[in-house]
């Protein structure tokens, strides 16, 4: 057997023993004596009775451990023209100050602080800090609009919000304060208490509950790491799901920690002391794993950015990213090469950069499309390695196990299941697939360490979402299949919701938003395909009777209304006005043709439709915008 197979075997075949070991290479205060256990809805649950807090294993560990001058982090923002680096001393140091700063407004293990920041280095200490009282963190993307935040703030109930008071998008300021305060007012819940990074580039203006986080730190003491259960919650992070309220994804602490420091060695090949670069957001869970949490465990040096893979200034930024900080490992969405590859066809820009240092590339957060893949692997010298996961599992599903033992990488596939995921494809019956065929793709239990606990205050959610469809199975919601060497291939949602430049967003949602408008009677948003962003969403929308036709006008309200109810995210640009949409006689809305109409597929029309002729409307109207595949028609 490989030693890929060989480990994969022995974490399929003896968890327990598995997980146990690697438990023992992190720092517990007391190590658990119970590795796995099962909740009521036979969901794993590991190391319940160990006592640990995350942030002395990432952050007084090492500092015990002599690497107190080693950088904890390096900042480095194009987009104010600052840089920063922070030494593990100086960062546990500043996130002591801060958590003495929560406690001192309140702040006690198990409450819920919301932060709602750009790429700063205070977001990481503001996190920090939560886990190191034993508070729960739910990191909001700055990207979201205030209605969502608020949502986010009535289902989490947090004691104090954290804010910065601005973020940075290239050339445009956006005031954050402003969208706190519209949240806070919207929202049933009243957090006690705001506290407010003031940035250069925007002055808050602070009412009654609001407290300058300088003036808070200056006058805080330092507060001890508080031991938590390996079971109990360090973060929720809120995700798009198929209706329109997201899921707040419980992550508990012990095996989450395991995890990680187990994915950092085997996946990612880093060692203590070397540099770990994730171009992502701490707003989304590549954030919380691989920029915050997962390197500072390991030892490693995390690279804040904030910026964009063009634009900051060109798109060379990357390359120069990697030179100037010696990045060993890198980690992005395919959608960000794509963007830079619109900009630098050929990569001139990466001759001006030594990059030497960089061992391993890794894409994830949406499907890595073959021509990006070649374009990535023609150009560099070192593995391309796409891997497969998301909000609820905390780490890669599936993976070329670069730190083990690296197997020939085959476009369009995420290589093998990752120790302790038992991947397995299953069809509409429930019972396995053959190889090549596709299905479900789903987990079966126990799934590893530091996947979901459950979905914030919703067992019934987590239940109905995930564990339902395939009772003994998570339900990933993706579709996929193994090939004959058992390579998997994801072929994308079964469900409703979308990737729209690595960020996940639900159509549901959307949907729910166009539906409110006055004139809009029925509506459909699927995703179409993007050449830049992978996917967008398109509005199909059937007007009331008495609309007074005004197409375009119509069509700016609804993209106005998405923009203010979920945000400039959700990248909704694009409504067509039909007459009808294609139904079963039931009167449900077939949305799997359109998305096919929409990827220019070929498929049977159902006997079940109640309308065939809607579909060459449809097609029709697609066609005369160029959206989804006639869009790349109309490039070729
Ligand atoms: N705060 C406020 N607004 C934000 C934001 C933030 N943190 N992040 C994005 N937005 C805005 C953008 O400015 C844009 O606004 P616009 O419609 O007015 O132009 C909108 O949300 C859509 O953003 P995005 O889809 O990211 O498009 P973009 O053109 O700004 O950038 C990419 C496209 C590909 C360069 C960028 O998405 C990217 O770098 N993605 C890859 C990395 C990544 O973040 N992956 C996530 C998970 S791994
Ligand atoms: P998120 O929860 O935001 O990380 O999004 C998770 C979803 O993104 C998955 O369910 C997949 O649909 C998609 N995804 C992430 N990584 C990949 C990948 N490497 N290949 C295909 N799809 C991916």
């Amino acid at each position: 057997m490989s030693r890929y197979h060989d480990e994969f075997q022995r974490s399929i075949d003896h968890p327990e023993d598995f997980w146990a070991e690697q438990a023992r290479r992190i720092p517990w205060f007391t190590p658990p004596t119970r590795v796995l256990e099962y909740d009521e809805a036979n969901h794993a649950r590991w190391f319940v009775d160990g006592e640990l807090n995350i942030c002395h294993a990432a952050l007084d560990h090492h500092v015990d451990q002599g690497r107190g001058n080693q950088p904890a982090i390096f900042w480095d923002s194009p987009v104010t023209g600052n840089k920063r680096t922070i030494t593990f001393t100086e960062m546990r140091d500043q996130v002591a100050l801060f958590a003495g700063a929560l406690r001192g407004l309140g702040v006690e293990k198990g409450d819920r602080v919301v932060i709602y920041m750009s790429m700063v280095p205070e977001a990481l200490i503001a996190m920090y800090a939560c886990a190191r009282l034993g508070a729960v963190h739910s990191v909001v993307f700055g990207g979201f609009a205030p209605h969502e935040l608020a949502v986010r703030i009535e289902d989490a109930e947090p004691r104090v919000v954290v804010a910065a008071s601005c973020g940075v998008e290239v050339d445009r300021v956006i005031a954050y304060k402003p969208i706190i305060d519209k949240a806070i007012s919207q929202s049933a819940y009243k957090p006690d208490a705001c506290v407010v990074l003031q940035r250069e580039q925007v002055t808050a203006e602070m009412g009654a509950i609001d407290h300058d986080w300088d003036t808070l730190v200056a006058a805080a003491s330092p507060a001890d790491c508080v031991p938590v259960k390996g079971s109990d919650p360090l973060y929720i992070l809120y995700t798009s799901g198929t209706t329109g309220k997201p899921k707040g994804v419980v992550r508990d602490t012990g095996g989450y920690a395991v995890a990680l420091h187990y994915s950092m060695e085997t996946i990612y090949d880093m060692a203590p002391g070397e540099v770990f670069f994730s171009a992502s957001d701490v707003g989304w869970v590549v954030g919380h794993s691989y920029i915050v949490y997962a390197p500072l465990l390991r030892g490693c040096t995390t690279l804040v950015y904030e910026g964009k893979p063009v634009r900051t200034p060109d798109a060379g930024a990357f390359w120069r990213l990697i030179e100037a900080y010696g990045v060993k490992s890198f980690f992005t969405a395919p959608t960000a090469f794509r963007a830079m590859k619109k900009e630098d066809p050929d990569a001139r820009l990466l001759q001006h950069y030594d990059i030497s240092s960089l061992k391993a590339l890794f894409l994830a957060g949406e499907r890595l499309d073959p021509p990006t893949f070649h374009w990535l692997d023609d150009l560099l010298d070192v593995p391309v390695i796409d891997h497969w996961w998301q909000t609820e599992t905390g780490w890669p599903i599936a993976a070329n196990l670069h730190g083990l033992e690296s197997w020939p990488t085959k476009a369009g596939s995420a290589t093998f299941p990752v120790p302790g995921f038992n991947v397995q494809i299953l069809d509409r019956e429930g019972k396995p697939a053959d190889t090549m065929e596709q299905g479900s793709v789903v987990i079966k239990e126990p799934m590893p360490p530091g996947c979901l606990a459950g979905v914030w205050r919703d067992p019934q959610r987590f239940f109905s979402a995930y564990m339902a469809a395939f009772p003994g199975y998570y339900q990933t919601g993706d579709g996929g299949y193994f090939d004959e060497d058992g390579y998997l291939f994801i072929l994308g949602r079964t469900d409703d919701v979308i990737n729209i430049a690595g960020h996940r967003l639900s159509t549901g949602e959307m949907e729910e938003v166009v539906g409110s408008h006055p004139a809009v009677a029925e509506c459909a948003v699927i995703g179409i395909h993007d050449a830049l962003k992978g996917q967008i969403p398109v509005g199909l929308v059937i007007p009331k009777d008495g609309f007074d036709g005004d197409e375009v006008a119509l069509e700016k309200e609804l993209i106005a209304l998405v923009r203010d109810q979920i945000g400039a995210v959700a990248s909704f640009k694009q409504v067509l006005v039909v007459n009808r949409l294609p139904k079963t006689r039931s009167g449900k809305i077939l949305r799997k043709l359109l998305r096919h109409i929409a990827d220019g597929k070929e498929f049977a029309v159902p006997s079940t439709i109640d309308d065939p002729a809607s579909l060459q409307e449809i097609h029709e109207a697609m066609m005369q915008r160029s959206l989804g595949a006639a869009q790349d028609a109309r490039q070729v």
